[in-house]
């Protein structure tokens, strides 16, 4: 794909592929300098939005199959824009309706809520993301290879952080009765609170939240009260955004919150700390799921409900 004749890219995919879409989004936005918006399927589809042929379009879709998906990428074709999919099921619909498609590879995926599927469409997010910025020249040769080399270590740091989880899971199951997990997060720190607080839906049945750490002050601060469990990820500590965070997490504690930290630094600040591996920050969103993917599957074992076939939901939403 030639990315100079595009003027903006639209990701539209649902639930989880959502998710990775908006890290892409960050990902995209800053080392290809394009416009990107993020779109939820369901509502693209039916609110005649402008495109056209200088729009790329980016369905993102693990069984390509989403009616939602599927349907918004048609409404796109019909404008005359390019599709380019990221799929993680071959000879899908979706994959079959796009003039291209990348995929994912991640094998068959059988839990219902998407875990692996999820780091694999981070990662073609990025190779995405990289290879605009390269054929736009907005990222330096060096910065594309600096990038790759963290891309093909991210394997041994997952694995780094299943190895030290073991604390984390005998802490979640201490707040198996809470009402309700808010989670915090900045930069791509809050796409992925907002998975996590997905994952924690889908799997253990509770109320969960995810917002901005920005957005703390208008509005969910008031859903603070004592005891209330909020999981918070740390910005890289040479960022702007790490003190952002801590300032919010102080806000949150003063309220009786008790928090839990996914951080890469030492931190002194919440009262539970959770140590991920250091990474560039576009790309810590494939290390600081892992630990919300724990405590969502930790909290379904400790309430006693099925992991891999939660009640309500379907692999594939073949229907509206
Ligand atoms: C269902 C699944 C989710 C998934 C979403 C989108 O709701 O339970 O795990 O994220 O569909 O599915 P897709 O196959 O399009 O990625």
């Amino acid at each position: 794909i030639k990315f100079k004749k595009f003027e903006k890219i639209v990701i539209i995919a649902c639930g989880t592929a959502y998710n990775a879409g908006l890290v892409g989004k960050y990902a995209i936005e800053k080392w290809g300098q394009i416009p990107v918006d993020v779109e939820l399927a369901s509502e693209y589809r039916y609110r005649e939005p402008s495109l056209d042929k200088k729009t790329l379009v980016i369905p993102i879709s693990q069984s390509g199959e989403t009616m939602d998906t599927l349907m918004a990428l048609r409404y796109a074709k019909s404008k005359g824009a390019t599709i380019f999919s990221v799929c993680n099921t071959n000879g899908s619909t979706i994959g079959r309706e796009s003039d291209a498609v990348l995929y994912t590879h991640a094998g068959p995926e059988i839990a219902v809520a998407s875990t692996k599927a999820f780091a694999t469409q981070l990662i073609a997010m990025y190779l995405i993301g990289l290879e605009i910025g390269r054929q736009l020249e907005h990222l330096s040769s060096k910065k594309c290879k600096e990038i790759i080399k963290e891309l093909t270590q991210l394997p041994a740091k997952v694995e780094q952080v299943l190895e030290t989880v073991e604390p984390l899971r005998e802490l979640t199951r201490k707040f198996k009765s809470a009402d309700s997990i808010l989670f915090l997060g900045r930069h791509t720190g809050y796409p992925t609170v907002l998975e996590g607080a997905l994952k924690l839906k889908e799997l253990a049945y509770m109320h969960a939240e995810g917002f901005a750490g920005g957005e703390l002050k208008h509005g969910p601060i008031a859903l603070i009260d004592n005891g209330t469990p909020v999981v918070a990820i740390m910005p890289t500590k040479d960022s702007v955004l790490a003190g952002k965070m801590a300032s919010n997490i102080q806000e949150v504690k003063a309220r009786g919150a008790v928090v839990i930290a996914i951080s890469e630094d030492e931190f002194a600040g919440a009262d539970h700390l959770i140590r991920i591996p250091q990474v560039d920050p576009l790309l810590q969103p494939v290390l600081a799921v892992v630990p919300l993917q724990v405590i969502a599957y930790e909290m379904a074992v400790a309430r006693g409900n099925d992991v891999d076939q939660p009640r309500n939901l379907a692999k594939s939403v073949t229907v509206e």
